[in-house]
């Protein structure tokens, strides 16, 4: 099923996100970069593009319940179209290991959030446990039509720059994005270079998006590199860090951590990579997603004066 086949009743709008030029970071990578928007759709991640492919196709099976394991985003996707569609959702995330305004809005839509004590690993398996149930559909990115869904930016990249770009970078948490980019470009019958960060603390990282010990799709991931379609970079918590600030700092662009990780990708890469290429950086949530990122949200508090002002700027 193509995303044009999604239902208008269910869809909040996703997909036809930004594609905006970064001048800074073109000029210091020598190449011209672009910034896929992915955290303008309609719950702030990339996610809403398979999610309500997922969710249309549990209607249509007669599903009461779709249930995920989540590090946030797809929690709060799998929540809204869920709310929509009248099913219920059930939401199973690591205790103490998701960004607060993720787990706000799963519930604010309804959802049945529940912390498991322990790692998304854990929560991954009693997913797939709670699924073999009746009434319950895995919506996680095991499941084939979040893939197919997911799939679109690809077609719609290759739209918006007039044809393929030669090299495409993101994050790699679970691998369903990376399976869902290269399988879109292969459909498309084009074959940019894909380069995927993931963190080399994968259960510990600071982007917590991303804090998953094992990739569900490990097996296909590592068979795109054995093809020579993906690279995958591994990054220190410093390289993502840094990287995520140079997007806030130097374009604007303010992402959660987990989405930088293309960008530090691409920093690491071979200059014959790069050099005079086209290349997009998918910046996969909204930095509102995770604004504990932040360390220090104010510079100073200042009396009402002008003095004050004054002193704190020289
Ligand atoms: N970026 C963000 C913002 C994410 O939320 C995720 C995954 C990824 C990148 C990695 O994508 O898993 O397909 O390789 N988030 C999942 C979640 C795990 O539960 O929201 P992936």
């Amino acid at each position: 099923m193509g995303v044009t086949a999604v239902a208008s009743w269910l869809s909040l709008g996703e997909g036809s996100t930004p594609l905006v030029p970064a001048r800074a970071l073109s000029e210091s990578l020598s190449c011209e970069l672009h910034l896929k928007c992915e955290g303008l759709n309609p719950t702030g991640s990339f996610k809403d593009r398979g999610m309500v492919v997922a969710v249309q196709r549990a209607v249509q099976s007669g599903a009461r319940s779709v249930v995920c394991a989540s590090t946030g985003n797809t929690a709060a996707s799998a929540a809204a179209y869920a709310a929509r569609a009248g099913l219920q959702a059930v939401i199973l995330t690591p205790a103490g290991a998701t960004a607060g305004p993720k787990r706000a809005q799963a519930r604010a839509v309804g959802a049945r959030v529940l912390e498991v004590r322990g790692t998304f690993d854990d929560a991954l398996r009693l997913c797939r446990e709670l699924g073999e149930r009746d009434g319950f559909t895995v919506v996680n990115s095991l499941n084939p039509d979040r893939i197919e869904g997911q799939k679109t930016v690809a077609g719609e990249l290759i739209e918006q720059l007039g044809g393929a770009p030669d090299v495409v970078a993101l994050p790699f948490g679970g691998g369903g994005n990376v399976t869902a980019v290269a399988r879109g470009f292969e459909e498309a019958g084009a074959s940019p270079r894909i380069v995927v960060g993931e963190a080399e603390e994968r259960a510990t990282t600071w982007a917590s998006a991303i804090r998953i010990g094992v990739p569900a799709h490990a097996e296909r991931v590592a068979e795109l590199v054995a093809a020579g379609r993906v690279e995958v970079v591994r990054l220190t918590e410093e390289q993502l860090r840094a990287a995520w600030e140079r997007l806030a700092r130097e374009e604007g662009a303010f992402c959660e951590p987990a989405s930088a990780a293309g960008l530090a990708a691409l920093e690491l890469c071979d200059e014959s990579t790069l050099a005079g290429k086209v290349a997009v950086a998918i910046l996969t949530g909204h930095g509102l997603k995770d604004p504990d990122a932040v360390p220090q949200p104010v510079d100073a508090v200042v009396e009402p004066t002008l003095e004050a002002v004054l002193e704190v700027l020289s």
